[in-house]
């Protein structure tokens, strides 16, 4: 079975790739016997995936308790997450149960948060079912929930005890969803694995057909962020590089109020070609590297610009706003992480926000 070992000097865990039935076996009976277990998932990750996971549950001695929400960014609520744990526990959920998350990142970062506020903290799996969840939200232990004044300003660390990637639960997965994880599946290239890059594009027309190749390349854009996170699990420094396009997608996200018309993976792939066009316009990364990544995201589907999307228009003055509320602001500055070339970022904090208007009219057509 292939692993990738998460070795922090506190809490290590391991990511299995595997069916979910052989990565459930792994779990030690005398560890949760007896005890209750919490599943929260959504409508189309538990159609798709909980037989099978209460098959493989069945021969535990445990009492299980299913938290089945409607599918969406919404569910990243504080609300939410006080329901949950308010059914928790009028089901006496005690201290040593375990809550396993099955879905893709909102689910798990939903789910994580629970399991890290409840009782101060109790064990949690995460079983991501979505190709974003399985190369990026289930890794690192960052959980949490959106507030109306931005993404994810609300949550807590809490790694999981054990991630189980089953591969096969993407055949269900629609294309739009394929495609906002391969935007964080390649942001991992562009951070930390030119290489990867390469191979990415030498198989561009059977990433998605070819199990084997996906498979491989998960796990590859999986390893840079394990060993990120295992260099600085707190972000005080070189985990900031993982925001890649993050700021500029995060206030484009918020822009459209999480319902659905733009999807995280999707606002991310548009902030990092936003983030190569601040590059350029800084003289950091040459106008090679825009265009081949630029024509990469083209080739495969991804959103390079905000022409597609009808409806609300956006403003630039809005985006820098919420761009400046963002909580990877220090200080006022806005904190934005920069291509030097394929496979290196920098982070800076000093970008006049003139830059950023142009690049924001430039991508918005205006
Ligand atoms: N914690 C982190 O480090 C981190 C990193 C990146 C992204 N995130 C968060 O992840 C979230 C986005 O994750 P996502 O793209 O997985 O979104 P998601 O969880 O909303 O899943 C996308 C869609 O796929 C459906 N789905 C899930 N599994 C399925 C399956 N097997 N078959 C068919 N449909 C399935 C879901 O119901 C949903 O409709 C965002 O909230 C983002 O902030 C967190």
């Amino acid at each position: 079975m292939r692993t990738i070992e998460v070795n922090l000097d506190k809490d290590p865990y391991k990511v299995l790739y595997s069916d979910i039935q052989q990565g459930i076996q792994t779990i030690q009976p005398e560890s949760i016997d007896g005890r209750k277990v919490a599943i929260i998932s959504d409508d189309h990750a538990a159609n798709n995936n909980l037989d099978g996971l209460r098959k493989a549950l069945s021969s535990y001695d445990i009492k299980i308790i299913e938290i089945i929400l409607s599918p969406g960014e919404k569910n990243k609520e504080l609300m939410v997450a006080e329901n949950i744990i308010d059914k928790l526990l009028s089901n006496k959920f005690e201290r040593g149960d375990l809550i396993i998350g099955l879905g893709g990142g909102v689910i798990g970062d939903l789910s994580g948060f629970v399991a890290g506020i409840i009782h101060r903290g109790v064990k949690f799996i995460n079983i991501p079912t979505t190709l974003l969840a399985q190369v990026d939200s289930s890794i690192g232990g960052k959980t949490g929930v959106n507030s109306q004044y931005g993404k994810n300003l609300i949550g807590c660390f809490k790694q999981p005890e054990l991630v189980i990637c089953d591969i096969n639960s993407l055949s269900t997965l629609p294309k739009r969803d394929l495609l906002a994880g391969y935007a964080e599946l390649i942001k991992h290239a562009l951070i930390g694995d030119a290489e990867l890059f390469s191979y990415l594009q030498n198989n561009i027309k059977n990433i998605f057909n070819d199990y084997t190749i996906l498979q491989e390349v998960i796990h590859r854009s999986a390893l840079v962020k394990a060993d990120i996170v295992m260099e600085d699990t707190h972000e005080k420094n070189i985990r900031a590089q993982l925001n890649l396009g993050h700021t500029y997608g995060h206030a484009i996200e918020s822009f459209y109020k999480y319902d659905g018309r733009i999807l995280h993976g999707e606002a991310i792939s548009i902030g990092i070609i936003m983030a190569f066009k601040t590059s350029l316009r800084l003289g950091l990364c040459k106008a090679d590297h825009l265009h081949l990544v630029e024509d990469h995201f083209n080739n495969i589907g991804l959103l390079t610009d905000l022409k597609s999307l009808n409806g609300k228009k956006i403003l630039p003055e809005k985006i820098i706003d919420l761009m400046r509320s963002d909580k990877k602001v220090t200080n006022g500055s806005i904190n934005l992480v920069l291509p030097r070339e394929i496979g290196r970022v920098e982070i800076r904090n000093d970008v006049n926000e003139n830059v950023i208007q142009d690049v924001l009219h430039e991508t918005l057509h205006l």
